[in-house]
């Protein structure tokens, strides 16, 4: 061969292992992995829960014991919730049965008025359960739980209140977390044909977009209202680190909010928030390089500080969700980001193996550090979005 040729190819063999990235696996092999994990997972708790009435799973104990609750924690709908998607996925007796046992047990939440949770509560349970099953008995229960919810509605206020406690500090609290709460009341007025429930909620998003936001998009956690005049009196947090700073979970509720009010609703105010949202984190400075975020990205000594593997799950499914809201390069780029933070999630950095983390899918979540709680374990609402987020991209990918 000629000198020159041989150089030339030695060139380009040099310069094409330069650039040789390794092979990622393929996305289908991904989902199909955290699904069948996610079943595992689900089918072992379930069991391990059976016998223990009205029990659900919560988390991890300082002591590394299974935390449970009964259904008048917030989150006790995720893990029927979690089953239900599970069973979507895989529709076999054995899941819908478990399915249905937990869901029961959360029934007694449509006479809590005392929180702004039940959306959360009912929606993941009892909402996933109808929407799969139309199992008639859940719509009066679901109805129920809305008009409950309603009763913590001020029409003065045009906000539904999330929290009673702290009264002396807090006046009328708003949390952002209370957006995750709307698309059950907008269910309820399609269910009913009362506009009522989905008049609150436009409300409550349009306040909530116009006083929980700071130029950049991020959010505070808590907005407190002056009963009197209806304006804000207090922006701070709760469970971030300091009351400007952007709380991970909490800049996830944001995002799935407005993804989910410009979904169901249409109004492009909505979609155009979302999106803002989704810029704010996605080109965040302290965003890791695995996309699973800090607890907060303010937190001081990052990269040294624990992770919150719900705010990443809640992240991808709300970006699945706003990709199929846009069109060409934008939702490639939602989809795009999505996929990397469910491949992260998906690999033995976070995916718990089978019988392993108290039976939870995935390790590494942040629930309260301020107040020293739930850092670094598994956490039931972690483990819905990611079967949740999982269960969009298989649809997207039409697999
Ligand atoms: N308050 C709900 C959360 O911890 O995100």
């Amino acid at each position: 061969m000629h000198k020159l040729t041989l150089l030339c190819l030695l060139v380009a063999i040099t310069l094409t292992n330069c650039n040789n990235t390794p092979e990622q696996e393929p996305i289908a092999s991904v989902i199909e992995r955290g699904l069948e994990r996610s079943e595992v997972q689900g089918l072992l708790m379930a069991k391990a829960l059976e016998d223990q009435e009205g029990r659900l799973p919560m988390t991890t104990d300082p002591g590394g014991k299974l935390k449970t609750s009964d259904y008048r924690w917030w989150c006790s709908g995720f893990f029927p919730g979690q089953l239900w998607y599970s069973y979507e996925n895989n529709p076999i007796p054995e899941l819908r049965k478990y399915a249905e046992l937990y869901t029961n047990r959360v029934e007694d939440v449509k006479h809590i008025t005392y929180s702004h949770d039940v959306g959360f509560m009912l929606y993941c349970s009892y909402g996933n359960g109808y929407r799969l099953t139309q199992n008639p008995e859940y719509i009066d229960i679901m109805i129920t739980g809305a008009n409950s919810l309603s009763t913590r509605y001020r029409e003065n206020m045009g906000l539904i209140r999330s929290w009673d406690f702290n009264k002396d500090k807090w006046q009328y609290p708003v949390i952002i977390d209370n957006m995750m709460n709307l698309e059950f009341m907008l269910w309820a007025s399609r269910a009913t044909n009362n506009p009522k429930y989905r008049d609150i909620t436009i409300s409550h998003a349009d306040k909530t977009m116009e006083n929980h936001f700071r130029p950049d998009y991020s959010c505070y956690h808590v907005v407190s209202y002056d009963t009197i005049t209806g304006v804000p009196h207090i922006k701070q947090t709760h469970q971030g680190f300091a009351d400007e700073s952007a709380w991970a979970r909490g800049q996830a509720w944001a995002i799935y909010g407005y993804t989910m009010m410009a979904r169901e609703t249409g109004k492009p105010e909505y979609l155009s928030h979302a999106k803002n949202v989704a810029s704010f984190i996605m080109n965040h400075p302290n965003m890791p390089e695995d996309k699973v975020p800090y607890w907060d990205f303010d937190a001081p000594e990052i990269p040294n500080v624990p992770r919150d593997a719900s705010a990443a799950a809640i992240i991808a499914s709300a970006l699945l969700d706003l990709s199929q809201l846009t069109t060409d390069e934008e939702s490639k780029k939602y989809l795009a980001y999505a996929e990397d933070q469910i491949r992260s999630l998906t690999s033995p950095d976070y995916l718990a193996e089978p019988d392993t983390n108290n039976n939870f899918i995935l390790m590494h979540s942040t629930g309260h550090l301020p107040g020293n709680s739930e850092v670094d374990v598994p956490l039931s609402y972690a483990d819905y979005y990611y079967v949740e987020a999982l269960t969009r991209l298989k649809k997207i990918k039409g697999l």
